[in-house]
């Protein structure tokens, strides 16, 4: 797959810890930045990371800022994006069997890098289970509403 991943400064480090793994797994990369510890804000990021994937340019998207909130409120604002704030292994996988979460979004400063890397190996390897959660994901289509 090709995944696009972004960051703020305060998860530049987990950004950082993340991409060979990720790489080493067979995957393509695309990162957008941020490329340092200086502050940045964190809806650019978000805004590139979001686009790749709605273009389909990117198959799947990760998003990390110090918390995960930052970066799922901006990517959920973009529509075609289901992105899920996880910081444990349960939510993460349920993100993709039950939500088809196409963005992962986590707190750099609130899990660390061993937790983080076995969240993304499942978010990457579980998929959609369609059927009724694919009837509900239509419901909050932002052009349901
Ligand atoms: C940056 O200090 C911090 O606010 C940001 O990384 C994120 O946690 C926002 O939600």
């Amino acid at each position: 797959m090709k995944i696009a991943i972004g960051s703020d400064h305060g998860g530049f480090a987990l950004k950082e810890y993340l991409k060979p793994l990720i790489f080493e797994l067979g995957h393509e990369l695309a990162d957008v930045g941020c490329f340092s510890e200086e502050s940045v804000d964190y809806p650019e990021q978000a805004r590139a990371v979001t686009g790749l994937v709605k273009k389909g340019e990117a198959d799947r998207g990760i998003l990390i800022c110090g918390t995960g909130i930052g970066m799922s409120l901006a990517a959920n604002r973009v529509p075609g994006i289901r992105a899920a704030l996880c910081h444990e292994l349960f939510t993460a996988e349920m993100s993709r069997r039950h939500n088809d979460a196409n963005v992962l979004c986590m707190g750099g400063r609130v899990i660390g890098p061993g937790l983080a890397w076995e969240m993304v190996k499942i978010w990457l390897t579980t998929p959609f289970e369609g059927g009724r959660h694919e009837r509900r994901l239509n419901l909050i289509d932002p052009n349901s509403y």
